[in-house]
């Protein structure tokens, strides 16, 4: 069976996501899974734009495209950044379409693992055991979660980053790019782990902590996050 999805950010995201698509409609024998109608994005970037079309793919306009769609479609949501993808969720979830779980053929979910709409697992991402993963979770590639782990709604693991066994991140978490969080930690809400820090203690919702050990650079701020956003959507707005 094809199912109809359309891709909700122009951006990297988007269309790592639209790469993820292609692979699994090659994975045999099941055959073509999803047809791509296109992109839909409120703050195109022309160069985004411009990317979309050397994939092939249309540029259909703003999100506002999707009323009308039939329940039978459904949406990736492929916005990096965790707070604007909450924003984003948001405001397109009125018009009912179910979001894609979109899972690499080189990605592993392992066994008792719970996960909800919106998942999307890149290349090489792991995930092990008894782990339990909230709407519009994005492991980027070749980042592992450990045993018995729980993260929030709209977290974002980034490349080669490594949450270890037994820890929890609140929503929003954003976990730079090869960076560790130890065993049994806690990471509150809207928290970013920094690119390369290694997390040796729980870190307070929405502090931003870098370094080996880790440790406080300041609140996290909109700013901040917009920079630090896994192949983002472009500028920051
Ligand atoms: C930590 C982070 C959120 C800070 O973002 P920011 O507030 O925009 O920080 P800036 O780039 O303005 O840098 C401010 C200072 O912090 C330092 N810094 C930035 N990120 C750092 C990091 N991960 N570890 C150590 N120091 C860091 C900068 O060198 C700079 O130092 P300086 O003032 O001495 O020049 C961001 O750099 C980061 O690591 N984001 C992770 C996102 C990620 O993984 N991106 C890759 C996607 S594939």
């Amino acid at each position: 069976m094809t199912t109809d999805v359309v891709i909700v950010g122009a951006g990297g995201m988007g269309r790592e996501m639209y790469g993820v698509i292609r692979l699994l409609n090659a994975v045999p024998p099941a055959g073509p899974r999803w047809r791509v109608l296109g992109f839909v994005d409120d703050y195109p970037t022309e160069s985004n734009v411009a990317l979309v079309a050397r994939l092939g793919v249309p540029f259909l306009g703003p999100t506002r495209w999707l009323a009308g769609q039939p329940t039978t479609t459904q949406v990736a949501l492929g916005v990096g950044q965790p707070r604007l993808r909450r924003e984003t969720d948001q405001a397109i979830v009125g018009y009912g379409l179910p979001a894609a779980v979109l899972v690499h053929p080189a990605a592993e979910i392992g066994p008792d693992c719970v996960f909800q709409e919106g998942l999307f697992a890149a290349g090489g991402a792991r995930v092990t055991t008894n782990v339990i993963l909230g709407r519009h979770v994005h492991l980027n590639q070749n980042c592992t979660i450990g045993h018995d782990v729980t993260l929030g709604d709209y977290v974002s693991v980034n490349p080669l980053a490594a949450v270890s066994g037994y820890c929890r991140l609140a929503d929003e978490v954003l976990v730079g790019t090869t960076a560790a969080v130890l065993p049994q930690l806690t990471v509150g809400g809207a928290a970013i782990v920094g690119a390369g820090a290694c997390v040796t203690k729980d870190v307070p919702a929405g502090v931003v902590v870098t370094g080996v050990p880790a440790r406080p650079m300041g609140q996290s701020a909109t700013d901040a996050r917009h920079r630090g956003s896994p192949a983002g959507r472009g500028p920051a707005r």
